[in-house]
């Protein structure tokens, strides 16, 4: 076999075996096939998709390029959640400790930022010394003395997805519903879970941009999911705007831990709870979503969650004292704060543009080798809907780079000041088993 017919193959839209697939994704991950390679197939499946024998191939190609962890000796149930990708999405670090707070173990594989999106691994990082690389050994230790343990892929778990996904970021690869479908399923699937719930984000600050477009990828995953005999359910969940106020990655984190002290905002609020909901119904703790999610919101009201976010953290040997002192560990050189111009309702016109913000402020990676400055992001003092008298602070900046007239220019083009208020909703559709 040869790489570049292998890569041509794909570019001139012909089915590729099962062995070429496994010959390519074992070629990657030894080294033998370059990031250019890689990066010019990744651009042929953006443009021509993969078949159905494609993607099964691929994705089984990815989960056997590491090892399959599994859980004897921990009791269940096991519960795992993903988010396809988003602006200010913390929703995992909010979800986990709220099934573990029912007995639900959340066993799951986390990725880094992707283009304009966060990742939680890179949130949890922001806490000195915070580890996903850990043993299965010491995995099953803390969801059994936690309830809750989150992993990043690696050189053991993996691995194709981690070098993948590093390369995906920065060559404009990440928006295939084949690759992300791969990239999610394949770390679904190395861990065992009775529950995996799949939020699937729709709109401008999403990687699929419309419904019909995020159907597709929410069929293609419950599909290799059903292949492995997996209860998949997924939210269509909205990303026209950031979820929540933070954008960035410890500013995030610290507003994960204040909404499971009952400070959070109503959006965030609701899209955990769903998906701890959805959690919660379909390991049988509860019988009915409805139920379920008033058990929840008492549970965020009364803080009872909390701590297992602290624990695991802690646990994974990060320092969340640097959270409960947010202001002593992340403060920033520079502070911008974006005013209003005029009284109205706020809009940000696209929640990608405040993602790309957040990423020049020092947030994410624009290239594989960028460090991420964990202190950088925003905050939005107002979120899209909200009325603001004009001169009132409408979204701070925070950041280390001395650059204050193209960041606030950058900030200014994402607001629009309407007459109207606009509400939508959070959860777009459930699509459950
Ligand atoms: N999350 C992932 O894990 N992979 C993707 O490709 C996109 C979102």
């Amino acid at each position: 076999m040869n790489f570049s017919n292998v890569i041509s193959k794909k570019k001139n839209n012909i089915e590729l075996t099962e062995q070429e697939i496994n010959w390519l994704v074992e070629s990657y991950v030894s080294e033998k096939l370059k990031d250019y390679q890689m990066a010019a197939f990744n651009m042929a499946v953006c443009f021509n998709g993969m078949t159905n024998t494609e993607l099964a191939a691929f994705t089984k190609a990815m989960i056997n390029s590491g090892i399959t962890y599994n859980l004897d000796g921990v009791t269940g149930p096991f519960a795992d959640k993903h988010s396809t990708g988003g602006v200010g999405d913390k929703t995992s670090l909010i979800f986990a400790p709220l099934v573990a707070k029912f007995g639900v173990k959340v066993s799951k594989l986390s990725g880094r930022g992707l283009g304009q999106t966060g990742g939680t691994i890179d949130k949890l990082e922001s806490c000195t010394g915070w580890t996903g690389e850990i043993s299965e050994t010491r995995f099953k230790e803390i969801l059994n003395t936690v309830g809750l343990s989150i992993m990043g892929q690696s050189k053991e778990v993996v691995p194709a997805d981690k070098k993948l996904y590093a390369l995906r970021d920065v060559t404009g690869t990440v928006d295939s519903i084949e690759l992300i479908a791969s990239s999610i399923m394949s770390k679904k699937l190395v861990v065992p879970a009775d529950s995996i719930i799949l939020d699937v984000k729709v709109g401008s600050g999403a990687f699929m941009k419309d419904i019909s477009s995020a159907e597709k990828l929410a069929s293609t995953m419950i599909g290799l999911g059903k292949s492995y005999n997996r209860n998949v359910s997924v939210m269509l969940t909205n990303m026209d705007k950031p979820l929540g106020r933070a954008i960035g990655n410890a500013i995030e984190v610290k507003e994960a831990w204040d909404t499971l002290h009952g400070k959070g905002p109503d959006d965030l609020n609701e899209l955990c709870v769903t998906a701890a909901a959805l959690t919660l119904t379909q390991t049988k703790i509860f019988n009915s979503l409805e139920t379920a999610k008033k058990e929840l919101y008492k549970t965020l009201a009364d803080g009872s969650a909390a701590h297992y976010l602290k624990d695991f953290v802690i646990a994974q040997n990060g320092d969340f004292s640097m959270i409960e002192n947010y202001e002593k560990y992340f403060t920033t050189k520079y502070q911008h704060e974006i005013v209003a111009p005029k009284e109205g309702y706020v809009k940000f016109k696209s929640a990608d543009g405040l993602g790309y913000l957040s990423m020049h402020l020092g947030a994410g990676r624009e290239t594989k080798e960028d460090n991420i400055d964990f202190s950088a992001g925003i905050y939005l003092n107002k979120v899209n809907g909200e009325k603001v008298e004009a001169g009132q602070v409408i979204m701070t900046l925070y950041t280390n780079i001395d650059d204050k007239t193209r960041f606030i220019n950058e900030a200014n083009e994402q607001i629009l000041i309407t007459d109207q208020i606009e509400q939508e909703p959070v959860i777009l559709k459930l699509i459950t088993q």
